[in-house]
C-alpha cells in the first residue's frame, strides 16, 4: 500500500463528504480514537526510515486540515443556531485536545507549606489589611514618627481623607497588634501576606513581595521555645535536620532581636528576622501581665523560593512568564 496515496485519498474523500454529512459524524469517523486518521497513524512505524519524515508530515497535515474544516463547519452552524441549540454544537473534535491543568505558583505553594508546618505546631492562620494605618504599621510596633528605623521600611503612602495616615503595609508585623488587641494569651498565630516597599528593584529587591509572620505569646514562652520552634520549621521546610544560629540584630519591636541563619548545603543563609516581643508592643496589644512573654519572627517568601530553587533574580517570580513557573516544577500537576 502506498501510504502517501492513502492519505491523499482520505483527504479527498473527507472533503467530498463535508457538505453532506453532519460534522459530529465526520469527527467521529475521521478523528475518533479508532477513526481513519488514527488508523493511518498506525502504519507510521512500518514506513521506510527515509520516508518517515514525509509521511509524518502528511499525516499531521491531514489531521489539521480535518480539524480546521470541522471547526469552520461548527462556526457556521453556531451562527445559524438559536442559543437553545448551543449545548449540542460543541465540536466533538475538541474532546481530543488535552487541557492544561492549573497549579499553584511557587510563592503560594511555599506559603501554604509554611502554614501547614506552623499549623502542625498549633499556630492558626490570621490575616490583616494590605492598606494599613501608620499606627499599626509603625507606631504600635514601637517605631514612632521620626524614628530613624522608619527609613528601613521605604513606604508607599496612600492618600486618604481620614485623619489617620494610610500606607501599603511594609511588613506583616502589624497583624501582631491587630490580633493581640482582640485576643488574650495564649496566642499562636501565623500571618501570611503581601507587602509593599517604595524602592528600586534589582535581583534581590521587589516593590511587592510576600512575608509570613509568626507570633507566640504565653507565660511559658522563652528563647528556648523560640529556638525549638524555628529549628522545627526549617527542618520540615527543607526536609532535613537543619542547623540554625541566632545573630544579634535590631528591630524596634523586639528585645532582644535576632537574625536567624540556617545552614543549607553547607552555607549559612540569613532567612528571617525575629526576637522576643518588646514590652511596649505587648502593651499596644493590651497585654500587660509581666508573667507573659512572646516571640515573633518574619520572613520573605520569595527569598525562600529562591533558596529552594537556586533562582538568582527575584524579578522572575512576578514576571508572569509561564515558562518560568513551569520550570520551577513546584507542585506541577
Ligand atoms: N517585620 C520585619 C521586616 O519586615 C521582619 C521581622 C523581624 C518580623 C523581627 C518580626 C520580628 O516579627 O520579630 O523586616
Amino acid at each position: 500500500m502506498d501510504i502517501l496515496q492513502e492519505i491523499q485519498n482520505t483527504s479527498t474523500e473527507f472533503q467530498s463528504r463535508l457538505s453532506t454529512s453532519e460534522p459530529e459524524v465526520l469527527a467521529q469517523e475521521y478523528l475518533g480514537r479508532k477513526g481513519k486518521v488514527a488508523q493511518l497513524f498506525k502504519h507510521l512505524p512500518m514506513v521506510d526510515p527515509e520516508q518517515k519524515g514525509n509521511v509524518g508530515q502528511a499525516l499531521n497535515q491531514l489531521k489539521q486540515e480535518i480539524e480546521e474544516s470541522l471547526n469552520q463547519q461548527n462556526h457556521k452552524s453556531v451562527a445559524s443556531n438559536t442559543s437553545q441549540d448551543l449545548p449540542n454544537i460543541i465540536p466533538p473534535s475538541l474532546d481530543q485536545l488535552s487541557q492544561e491543568v492549573g497549579h499553584l505558583s511557587p510563592v503560594t505553594a511555599t506559603m501554604f507549606r509554611l502554614q501547614d508546618i506552623l499549623g502542625s505546631l498549633g499556630f492558626s492562620v490570621v490575616t490583616g489589611p494590605e492598606i494599613e494605618t501608620e499606627y499599626y504599621n509603625f507606631d504600635a510596633l514601637n517605631i514612632p514618627d521620626e524614628h530613624p528605623a522608619r527609613d528601613v521600611w521605604d513606604t508607599v503612602w496612600v492618600s486618604s481623607t481620614d485623619s489617620q495616615k494610610s500606607l501599603l503595609r511594609t511588613h506583616t508585623s502589624p497583624v501582631q497588634i491587630r490580633h493581640m488587641e482582640k485576643t488574650k494569651p495564649p496566642i499562636r498565630i501565623v500571618a501570611p501576606g503581601r507587602v509593599y516597599r517604595y524602592e528600586s528593584t534589582d535581583a534581590t529587591h521587589e516593590t511587592t513581595f510576600h512575608q509570613i509572620e509568626g507570633l507566640m505569646v504565653d507565660t511559658t514562652t522563652s528563647i528556648a521555645t523560640f529556638k525549638g520552634v524555628i529549628k522545627e520549621i526549617f527542618s520540615k521546610l527543607f526536609d532535613q535536620e537543619i542547623e540554625i544560629r541566632l545573630r544579634p540584630s535590631h528591630f524596634p519591636f523586639t528585645e532582644p532581636s535576632f537574625e536567624i541563619d540556617v545552614k543549607f548545603n553547607n552555607r549559612w543563609l540569613e532567612i528571617a528576622g525575629a526576637g522576643m516581643v518588646h514590652r511596649s508592643v505587648l502593651a499596644a496589644g493590651n497585654i500587660t501581665d509581666p508573667a507573659v512573654q512572646g516571640f515573633a519572627f518574619g520572613m520573605g517568601i520569595e527569598r525562600i523560593v529562591m533558596l529552594l530553587t537556586g533562582l538568582d533574580d527575584i524579578r522572575y517570580i512576578h514576571s508572569g512568564d509561564l515558562r518560568f513557573v513551569y520550570q520551577l516544577g513546584i507542585q506541577k500537576n
